[in-house]
Protein backbone atom coordinates (compact mmCIF):
# COMPACT_ATOMS: atom_id res chain seq x y z
CA UNK A 1 0.00 0.00 0.00
CA UNK A 2 1.28 3.68 -0.91
CA UNK A 3 0.33 6.93 0.75
CA UNK A 4 -2.10 7.50 -1.62
CA UNK A 5 -3.94 4.52 -0.42
CA UNK A 6 -3.50 2.48 -3.67
CA UNK A 7 -1.54 -0.59 -4.21
CA UNK A 8 1.07 -0.42 -6.96
CA UNK A 9 1.68 -3.94 -8.87
CA UNK A 10 5.19 -4.57 -10.46
CA UNK A 11 4.24 -6.02 -13.95
CA UNK A 12 8.01 -7.20 -15.49
CA UNK A 13 7.84 -6.88 -19.04
CA UNK A 14 9.90 -10.09 -20.40
CA UNK A 15 11.29 -8.22 -23.48
CA UNK A 16 14.32 -7.17 -21.14
CA UNK A 17 14.79 -10.75 -19.74
CA UNK A 18 17.77 -12.39 -20.84
CA UNK A 19 15.87 -15.47 -22.84
CA UNK A 20 18.81 -17.52 -22.71
CA UNK A 21 17.52 -17.96 -19.10
CA UNK A 22 13.62 -16.88 -19.29
CA UNK A 23 12.62 -19.38 -16.85
CA UNK A 24 14.93 -18.49 -14.33
CA UNK A 25 14.52 -14.63 -14.61
CA UNK A 26 10.78 -15.15 -14.77
CA UNK A 27 11.16 -17.31 -11.46
CA UNK A 28 12.99 -15.04 -10.09
CA UNK A 29 10.45 -12.55 -10.13
CA UNK A 30 7.98 -14.67 -8.96
CA UNK A 31 10.04 -15.49 -6.17
CA UNK A 32 10.24 -11.24 -5.45
CA UNK A 33 5.99 -11.32 -5.56
CA UNK A 34 5.14 -10.75 -8.88
CA UNK A 35 1.88 -11.74 -9.47
CA UNK A 36 1.69 -9.93 -13.16
CA UNK A 37 3.82 -10.95 -16.27
CA UNK A 38 4.13 -8.64 -18.85
CA UNK A 39 4.99 -9.98 -22.69
CA UNK A 40 4.69 -8.14 -25.27
CA UNK A 41 3.45 -8.95 -28.86
CA UNK A 42 5.05 -7.05 -31.68
CA UNK A 43 3.92 -7.56 -35.26
CA UNK A 44 6.60 -5.45 -37.42
CA UNK A 45 3.78 -3.74 -38.33
CA UNK A 46 1.60 -1.80 -35.83
CA UNK A 47 5.61 -0.74 -34.20
CA UNK A 48 8.55 -1.48 -36.27
CA UNK A 49 10.07 -4.50 -34.20
CA UNK A 50 8.90 -8.36 -34.48
CA UNK A 51 9.05 -10.07 -30.56
CA UNK A 52 6.92 -13.04 -29.73
CA UNK A 53 4.12 -15.05 -29.88
CA UNK A 54 1.09 -17.51 -27.99
CA UNK A 55 3.99 -20.16 -27.81
CA UNK A 56 5.99 -18.09 -24.75
CA UNK A 57 2.92 -17.42 -23.16
CA UNK A 58 2.26 -21.20 -23.06
CA UNK A 59 6.28 -22.09 -22.25
CA UNK A 60 5.26 -19.28 -19.12
CA UNK A 61 2.05 -20.84 -18.53
CA UNK A 62 2.78 -23.76 -15.43
CA UNK A 63 5.62 -21.28 -13.89
CA UNK A 64 2.81 -18.33 -13.79
CA UNK A 65 -0.23 -20.68 -12.98
CA UNK A 66 1.96 -22.29 -9.90
CA UNK A 67 2.13 -18.69 -8.34
CA UNK A 68 -1.58 -17.39 -9.45
CA UNK A 69 0.08 -14.71 -11.47
CA UNK A 70 -1.19 -13.35 -14.03
CA UNK A 71 -0.06 -13.48 -17.90
CA UNK A 72 -0.92 -10.37 -19.76
CA UNK A 73 -0.53 -10.39 -23.62
CA UNK A 74 0.64 -6.37 -24.75
CA UNK A 75 -0.80 -6.40 -28.08
CA UNK A 76 1.27 -4.30 -30.73
CA UNK A 77 -0.13 -6.08 -33.03
CA UNK A 78 -2.50 -4.61 -36.34
CA UNK A 79 -5.39 -7.24 -36.56
CA UNK A 80 -5.63 -8.33 -32.90
CA UNK A 81 -8.81 -9.74 -33.51
CA UNK A 82 -7.49 -12.83 -35.21
CA UNK A 83 -5.14 -13.99 -32.64
CA UNK A 84 -7.30 -13.38 -29.27
CA UNK A 85 -8.29 -16.75 -29.50
CA UNK A 86 -4.66 -18.08 -29.60
CA UNK A 87 -3.66 -16.19 -26.52
CA UNK A 88 -6.36 -17.38 -24.62
CA UNK A 89 -5.72 -20.93 -25.34
CA UNK A 90 -1.53 -20.50 -24.19
CA UNK A 91 -2.96 -18.59 -21.06
CA UNK A 92 -3.13 -15.14 -20.86
CA UNK A 93 -5.67 -13.82 -18.31
CA UNK A 94 -5.43 -10.13 -19.41
CA UNK A 95 -5.02 -8.83 -23.30
CA UNK A 96 -4.25 -4.78 -23.70
CA UNK A 97 -5.30 -4.05 -27.17
CA UNK A 98 -4.34 -0.40 -28.78
CA UNK A 99 -6.74 2.51 -29.73
CA UNK A 100 -4.59 2.97 -32.60
CA UNK A 101 -4.43 -0.67 -33.83
CA UNK A 102 -8.56 -1.81 -33.38
CA UNK A 103 -10.98 0.12 -35.83
CA UNK A 104 -13.97 -1.47 -34.08
CA UNK A 105 -12.19 -1.85 -30.53
CA UNK A 106 -15.76 -1.96 -28.35
CA UNK A 107 -16.18 -5.56 -30.37
CA UNK A 108 -12.62 -6.28 -29.78
CA UNK A 109 -12.78 -5.46 -25.80
CA UNK A 110 -16.07 -7.52 -25.61
CA UNK A 111 -14.44 -10.97 -27.39
CA UNK A 112 -11.21 -10.60 -24.59
CA UNK A 113 -14.30 -10.34 -21.86
CA UNK A 114 -16.03 -13.37 -23.55
CA UNK A 115 -12.64 -15.25 -23.66
CA UNK A 116 -12.43 -14.93 -19.87
CA UNK A 117 -9.15 -12.46 -19.73
CA UNK A 118 -9.17 -9.06 -18.33
CA UNK A 119 -9.77 -6.12 -21.14
CA UNK A 120 -6.91 -3.67 -21.18
CA UNK A 121 -6.62 -0.51 -24.08
CA UNK A 122 -3.45 1.17 -24.59
CA UNK A 123 -3.12 4.49 -25.84
CA UNK A 124 0.24 5.63 -27.41
CA UNK A 125 2.10 9.02 -26.14
CA UNK A 126 0.52 10.97 -29.06
CA UNK A 127 -3.37 9.76 -28.77
CA UNK A 128 -5.24 11.45 -26.47
CA UNK A 129 -7.08 10.48 -23.46
CA UNK A 130 -10.45 11.15 -24.98
CA UNK A 131 -10.02 7.96 -27.00
CA UNK A 132 -10.88 6.31 -24.06
CA UNK A 133 -13.95 8.17 -23.28
CA UNK A 134 -16.52 5.59 -24.55
CA UNK A 135 -14.68 2.42 -23.77
CA UNK A 136 -14.04 3.06 -20.40
CA UNK A 137 -16.84 1.78 -18.58
CA UNK A 138 -16.07 -1.79 -20.42
CA UNK A 139 -12.38 -2.17 -19.58
CA UNK A 140 -9.69 -3.51 -16.68
CA UNK A 141 -6.97 -1.67 -17.30
CA UNK A 142 -5.96 1.55 -19.22
CA UNK A 143 -2.56 1.30 -20.48
CA UNK A 144 -0.37 4.66 -20.78
CA UNK A 145 2.12 4.41 -22.95
CA UNK A 146 5.36 6.62 -21.39
CA UNK A 147 7.61 5.92 -24.77
CA UNK A 148 6.60 5.22 -28.56
CA UNK A 149 5.78 1.16 -28.48
CA UNK A 150 8.39 -1.21 -30.12
CA UNK A 151 11.52 -1.54 -28.10
CA UNK A 152 12.28 -1.83 -24.66
CA UNK A 153 15.07 0.42 -23.20
CA UNK A 154 13.67 3.67 -24.12
CA UNK A 155 13.56 7.06 -22.21
CA UNK A 156 10.63 8.02 -20.47
CA UNK A 157 8.63 10.51 -21.56
CA UNK A 158 7.94 12.88 -18.67
CA UNK A 159 4.68 14.37 -19.89
CA UNK A 160 3.21 11.14 -18.99
CA UNK A 161 3.06 12.01 -15.33
CA UNK A 162 0.37 14.51 -16.29
CA UNK A 163 -1.92 12.10 -18.46
CA UNK A 164 -1.91 9.69 -15.63
CA UNK A 165 -3.39 12.18 -13.26
CA UNK A 166 -5.58 13.64 -15.28
CA UNK A 167 -7.11 9.96 -16.33
CA UNK A 168 -6.84 9.57 -12.31
CA UNK A 169 -9.45 12.62 -12.50
CA UNK A 170 -10.97 11.10 -14.96
CA UNK A 171 -11.69 7.36 -12.98
CA UNK A 172 -12.49 9.33 -9.88
CA UNK A 173 -15.18 11.73 -11.43
CA UNK A 174 -17.22 9.05 -13.34
CA UNK A 175 -16.69 6.26 -10.77
CA UNK A 176 -14.34 4.57 -12.27
CA UNK A 177 -11.93 3.81 -9.79
CA UNK A 178 -12.01 0.06 -10.07
CA UNK A 179 -9.92 0.45 -13.43
CA UNK A 180 -6.12 -0.32 -13.02
CA UNK A 181 -3.80 2.59 -14.60
CA UNK A 182 -0.87 0.63 -16.08
CA UNK A 183 2.22 2.91 -17.39
CA UNK A 184 4.55 1.32 -19.76
CA UNK A 185 7.81 2.14 -21.44
CA UNK A 186 11.00 3.86 -19.45
CA UNK A 187 9.75 2.94 -15.95
CA UNK A 188 12.12 3.17 -13.35
CA UNK A 189 13.45 4.01 -9.70
CA UNK A 190 13.72 7.60 -11.19
CA UNK A 191 9.95 8.17 -12.06
CA UNK A 192 7.83 5.44 -9.89
CA UNK A 193 7.28 7.74 -7.17
CA UNK A 194 6.11 10.45 -9.70
CA UNK A 195 3.57 8.22 -11.32
CA UNK A 196 2.37 6.71 -8.49
CA UNK A 197 1.78 9.88 -7.49
CA UNK A 198 -0.37 10.53 -10.22
CA UNK A 199 -2.87 7.39 -10.04
CA UNK A 200 -0.60 4.46 -11.64
CA UNK A 201 -1.61 1.03 -10.23
CA UNK A 202 0.56 -0.96 -12.05
CA UNK A 203 4.00 -0.14 -13.40
CA UNK A 204 5.29 -2.36 -16.05
CA UNK A 205 9.01 -2.86 -15.41
CA UNK A 206 11.46 -4.02 -18.27
CA UNK A 207 15.12 -2.28 -18.14
CA UNK A 208 15.22 -1.70 -14.69
CA UNK A 209 13.70 -5.37 -13.77
CA UNK A 210 15.84 -7.05 -15.52
CA UNK A 211 18.75 -4.95 -16.63
CA UNK A 212 18.78 -2.96 -13.25
CA UNK A 213 22.39 -3.51 -12.19
CA UNK A 214 21.16 -5.61 -9.02
CA UNK A 215 19.66 -9.24 -8.45
CA UNK A 216 16.33 -9.31 -10.91
CA UNK A 217 14.68 -9.55 -6.61
CA UNK A 218 16.40 -6.34 -5.68
CA UNK A 219 15.39 -4.40 -8.82
CA UNK A 220 11.90 -5.26 -7.65
CA UNK A 221 12.04 -4.38 -3.86
CA UNK A 222 14.07 -1.28 -5.21
CA UNK A 223 10.78 -0.27 -7.38
CA UNK A 224 8.54 -1.47 -4.48
CA UNK A 225 10.33 1.03 -1.89
CA UNK A 226 10.16 3.75 -4.14
CA UNK A 227 6.86 3.73 -4.70
CA UNK A 228 6.10 3.68 -1.19
CA UNK A 229 7.91 6.68 -0.80
CA UNK A 230 5.78 8.95 -2.05
CA UNK A 231 3.98 12.11 -0.18
CA UNK A 232 0.97 11.63 1.46
CA UNK A 233 -2.13 12.26 -0.65
CA UNK A 234 -3.48 15.77 1.10
C1 LIG B 1 7.48 -1.13 -25.40
C2 LIG B 1 6.92 -2.22 -24.51
C3 LIG B 1 7.33 -2.13 -23.08
C4 LIG B 1 8.79 -2.22 -22.86
C5 LIG B 1 9.10 -1.84 -21.46
O1 LIG B 1 6.90 -1.21 -26.65
O2 LIG B 1 5.50 -2.18 -24.54
O3 LIG B 1 6.64 -3.09 -22.30
O4 LIG B 1 9.30 -3.49 -23.11
O5 LIG B 1 10.47 -1.95 -21.30
P1 LIG B 1 11.32 -0.84 -20.59
O6 LIG B 1 10.91 -0.87 -19.14
O7 LIG B 1 12.71 -1.29 -20.82
O8 LIG B 1 10.99 0.48 -21.22
ZN1 LIG C 1 4.41 -3.41 -23.05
Amino acid sequence: MTATGRTVEIAPSILAADFRKLGEQVADALAAGCRRLHVDVMDGHFVPNISMGPLVVEALRPLAEASSAVIEVHLMIADADRYLDAFAQAGARAMTVHVEACPHLHRTVGAIRDLASQPGVALNPATPLGALDEILPDIDVALIMSVDPGFGGQRFIQSSIAKVARLRATLEARGLERIAIEVDGGVGPENVAALTKAGMTIAVAGTSVFNGGKPVGENIRILRTACAAIAPKR
